[in-house]
């Protein structure tokens, strides 16, 4: 008998210096930084380029990279006119998805697949995505483009084109801690997407529209807004113990709870948790913050499986006033980081990716002379 590995679970199938997935240390670290360091002091920006390049930038560096996101913001007329064909009933990962796929077909480099093109590509998607998942939930809500500032850092810049009002501080903050968090997180199923593809040779925009497919389903990044359906709908805190019971009596799974590595909890819950303690108080959310741990200590007393990042990213990105449908583009926005550092790595030392399978279907037969009829 084949011992088949289903979802590979457990296979390891490849090296990579990006970042190291601890579920016993319980510690993720991109190129050997502890994320909890990188997001209480870096600038989003600087850990992208972390990510891509293997070291923190240089004051010059991360200079060069903040002019350059910060001149590349604007929504590019193409990538508008495909955003408005779409109809406002669309998902936004649906949009934000055929937004990238025009950008790249839009792009002359995009066949180049040399490391200097697609860091090049790597930073201008950093900077485009924004202003189409602003847009889009702008477009949603009868709403007009709004104009990026580049007088705003990328955080209060992609806060300011969604809502057009004076970023807010503590949003702000939280806001560039959930992007660091999201950045990247190993051979996860969207950036092994993005990694599968890139074996093939395609280009990085092929590569970046599979993950955002890959990421869309809510056992992977979809989860941040079925965290969110979930609380909604059970309304109080009064109310998580019937409809857990219920909940757990149709074996329904309870988003933005368990993963595939980290059994005894994500490790990078607790940075999230105390951003959303920050907007919590911020707000005087207080009957969220209730329901919160109120389903947090209800489902981990029950069946001992602990929450994800989703879990607080969710309720964060509800506070700072996103529609719950753009949860998981702001995580596209995030993990296009990690992506692009995996397609860069994943070409420098290329193999194609194409495992096997064990044939269960029938016997070898023959037609016997059978035609459909005419
Ligand atoms: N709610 C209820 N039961 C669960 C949950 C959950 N959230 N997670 C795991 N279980 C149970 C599952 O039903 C199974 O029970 P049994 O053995 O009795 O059939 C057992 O735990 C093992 O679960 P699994 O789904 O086989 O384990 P996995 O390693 O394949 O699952 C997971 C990982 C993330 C798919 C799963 O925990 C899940 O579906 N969670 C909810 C969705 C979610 O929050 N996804 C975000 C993942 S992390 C961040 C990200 O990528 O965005």
């Amino acid at each position: 008998m084949t011992d088949i590995k289903k979802g590979l679970a457990g296979v390891v199938v490849d090296y990579t210096a990006i970042s190291k997935v601890n579920p016993e240390t319980n510690s993720l670290l991109y190129r050997g930084y502890p994320v909890q360091e990188l997001a209480a002091t870096q600038p989003f920006e600087a850990v992208a380029y972390l990510l891509w390049h293997g070291e923190l930038p240089t004051e010059e560096q991360l200079a060069d990279l903040v002019a350059f996101e910060r001149a590349n913001r604007t929504l590019d007329p193409a990538v508008k006119t495909a955003i408005d064909l779409l109809p406002l009933e669309a998902h936004p990962m649906d949009v934000v998805r055929t937004a990238v796929s025009v950008l790249g077909a839009a792009d002359p480099a995009a066949f180049d697949n040399s490391r200097e093109s697609d860091v090049e590509k790597s930073r201008l998607l950093l900077a485009k995505i924004p202003a189409m998942v602003a847009y889009d939930q702008r477009r949603r809500r009868g709403q007009g483009l709004v104009e990026p500032r580049d007088d705003l850092d990328y955080a209060h810049n992609f806060l300011w084109m969604t809502f057009d009002e004076e970023p807010d501080p503590v949003v702000a903050a939280a806001f560039n801690v959930s992007m660091i968090l999201y950045a990247e997180h190993s051979f996860n199923a969207s950036t092994f997407t993005a990694r599968v593809i890139t074996s093939t040779m395609a280009d990085l925009y092929s590569a970046v529209v599979g993950a955002i497919g890959a990421l869309k389903g809510p056992l992977h990044g979809g989860a941040n807004e079925a965290v969110m359906h979930i609380l909604d709908e059970i309304g109080t805190a009064q109310n998580v113990g019937p409809w857990l019971d219920e909940a757990l009596a149709s074996k329904r799974k309870i988003m933005g709870f368990g993963h595939r590595v980290y059994k005894s909890g994500d490790s990078r819950v607790p940075t999230m948790k105390a951003a959303l303690d920050t907007l919590v108080e911020h707000y005087d959310a207080d009957e969220l913050a209730e329901l919160y741990d109120a389903l947090e200590s209800d489902f981990v007393s029950r069946k001992g499986i602990y929450p994800n990042l989703d879990y607080p990213s969710g309720p964060s990105y509800h506070l700072m006033g996103f529609d719950t449908l753009t949860f998981t583009p702001l995580f596209v926005a995030a993990r296009v980081a990690g992506w692009t550092a995996h397609i860069m790595e994943q070409a420098a030392s290329n193999a194609l990716i194409r495992p096997l399978s064990e044939y269960n279907g029938p016997d070898e037969r023959h037609l016997d002379g059978h035609v459909p009829d005419a």
